[in-house]
């Protein structure tokens, strides 16, 4: 019998320094999309997937974090004087139940592979999600749902994937593929920041992962890899080697690099566009830029 996946690892330890100043006192995962912050959208996905425990590895300098995930007394009873249901039912959504989400430490910044490998004995013997939240996904089905789906049908680990341009290969981990078979494709083998020319094809891991523990324990004996640091690829390449099935999901939806500039004002105007309150006059003012920007060409 195959086990629900209920617990979500959300490695939340990176300094952020693509978007200095601004992340000098402030996470990067609470800077916002419209009104919420990228740590919301992460939950939110999790939480459509069964997500019932969310384990956060953190590091200095993230607080505003845990206060996110907390009670705001003071501005509850505020709202709740004026009647402002609406906003009271928007704070519902940043609180969670007690003892359901843990914070956990990555002393030092080894690498994605080690701040999973930091949840090890929080997740002990279950298969794990893991959500990357700069990798922020529109969908019209959450990507993890889609995955977990997915999973019920095949176990193993699986990772998000996505076609990217032959030239952007070399920012991700990349799968050499055994069998497509189109929503999903079997994996012999995967490659961390490959060069264009080592790259196995151009289909990319997206922050979207669901692991068995067997990972955490490869985890223990993996040494550094690309970028000098303990890659969570490696330690699912090692499944592959051990003939265990790893699997990518072609996920149906957009996905976001709101670790990049570029990206993540990509998903503001994208969010922006979705929200009905906003849509029309928003539209009308990108319309307007646009044939400002044409005239003047
Ligand atoms: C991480 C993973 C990489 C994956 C990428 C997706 O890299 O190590 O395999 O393709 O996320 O966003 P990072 O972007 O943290 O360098």
């Amino acid at each position: 019998m195959k086990r629900r996946v209920t617990k979500a690892v959300f490695p939340v330890a990176g300094l952020g320094t693509r978007f200095l100043p601004a992340t000098k006192s402030i996470p990067k995962e609470i800077m916002t999309l419209v009104d919420r912050p990228l740590i919301q959208y992460a939950i939110d996905e999790a939480r459509a997937a069964g997500i019932k425990e969310f384990i956060f590895v953190t590091s200095r300098g993230k607080g505003a974090l845990e206060d996110y995930f907390d009670h705001a007394p003071e501005l509850e009873t505020s709202l709740r004087k004026k009647g402002k249901k609406d906003l009271l039912n928007t704070l519902k959504n940043t609180n969670m139940d007690s003892g359901a989400i843990a914070y956990i430490r990555q002393h030092k910044a080894l690498g994605l592979g080690h701040a999973v490998w930091c949840a090890r004995r929080l997740i002990a013997n279950e298969p794990f999600a893991v959500i990357l939240p700069d990798d922020v996904i529109a969908a019209e089905k959450p990507c993890l749902q889609q995955m977990v789906e997915a999973y019920e049908e095949t176990g193993g680990c699986m990772v998000a994937a996505m076609e990217v341009p032959a030239e952007k290969a070399p920012s991700y981990g990349v799968l050499d593929v055994k069998e497509d078979m189109g929503s999903m494709v079997s994996v012999q083998g995967m490659v961390e920041k490959p060069s264009m020319e080592e790259a196995p094809s151009n289909l990319a891991v997206i922050g979207r992962y669901i692991l068995t523990p067997q990972v955490l324990q490869n985890l223990n004996k993996i040494k550094q890899g690309a970028g000098g640091e303990i890659q969570l690829t490696d330690a699912i390449a090692q499944e592959i080697a051990a003939e265990r099935d790893v699997y990518g999901y072609r996920f149906r939806g957009q996905r976001f690099d709101c670790g990049s500039k570029a990206g993540y004002l990509q998903a503001t105007v994208a969010f922006g566009l979705s929200r009905p309150e906003l849509r029309d006059e928003f539209d009308a003012y990108l319309a307007e830029m646009s044939s400002l920007r044409k005239a003047a060409e």
